[in-house]
């Protein structure tokens, strides 16, 4: 399973980036708005950090505008994939893009036939959005597991990438799903490292250690 890291906050992505298991970044309209930053800018900061995909959205919603604006998005690098809302003009635009081999991430993605209007069109991603479902009362997983076994059906190669996670109980039922990619707020990466029996195991080790008075290193980091 790929992670992708859902913000536009390059300190956010160098940090993460460091750990090795950023497989790519997600961004939208708001995140781009929240880190205040101009999109051309922040968007190349960001792929030069990042080898793998980085989405960047349109803003525009008539068809001859996305295609100029995704045209513009995807000069910035050539790990640029261009990210366009699920309405007819935005598939028309992923149709348009995908042709020309330009990586495109559908968004705003609610239903499973959504989903397959997306893959028919060419989309390399695919975006549900799990959190906005479950605040409305629906079941955003029964989307995910509904969408992987369509796409299942017809070896669409379109990737399912999980959106709108709010804590690591999505990323599990992702997983187990079989979900190509999550995109993961970094306060939800932050969440998956953590575990109560880990802190306490690990303070049991370091006090016991600390009792044996042995260092595994000298004093100038070499062997004891
Ligand atoms: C990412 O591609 C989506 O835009 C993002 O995950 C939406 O998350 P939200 O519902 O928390 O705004």
């Amino acid at each position: 399973m790929k992670f992708f890291i859902d913000t536009a906050d390059v300190a956010e992505i160098k940090d993460m980036a460091s750990t090795g298991l950023v497989d790519g970044v997600t961004t939208n309209p708001s995140l781009i708005a929240k880190s205040g930053r101009n999109i051309i800018d922040v968007i190349a900061e960001i792929c030069d950090l990042v080898d793998g995909p980085v989405s960047a959205e349109v803003a525009a919603t008539d068809f001859e505008t996305m295609i100029a604006e995704g045209r513009r998005l995807a000069k910035i690098a050539d790990n640029v994939t261009v990210k366009v809302p699920l309405t007819v003009d935005g598939l028309k635009t992923c149709k348009t893009l995908s042709d020309e081999g330009t990586g495109v991430n559908v968004t705003l993605c609610f239903s499973a036939t959504q989903a397959l209007l997306a893959a028919k069109a060419g989309a390399t991603f695919i975006s549900p959005f799990v959190g906005r479902l479950d605040d409305i009362g629906g079941v955003g997983m029964d989307l995910i597991a509904d969408i992987v076994q369509i796409y299942g059906n017809y070896d669409f190669p379109t990737e399912v990438l999980v959106a709108s996670v709010r804590g690591p109980q999505h990323v599990l039922e992702a997983a187990k799903i079989g979900a190509d990619v999550a995109t993961l707020p970094p306060a939800v990466i932050r969440a998956m490292y953590n575990h109560p029996l880990t802190d306490k195991g690990l303070q049991a080790f370091l006090d016991d250690w600390a009792a044996t008075g042995q260092s595994i290193l000298d004093s100038k980091g070499g062997a004891a």
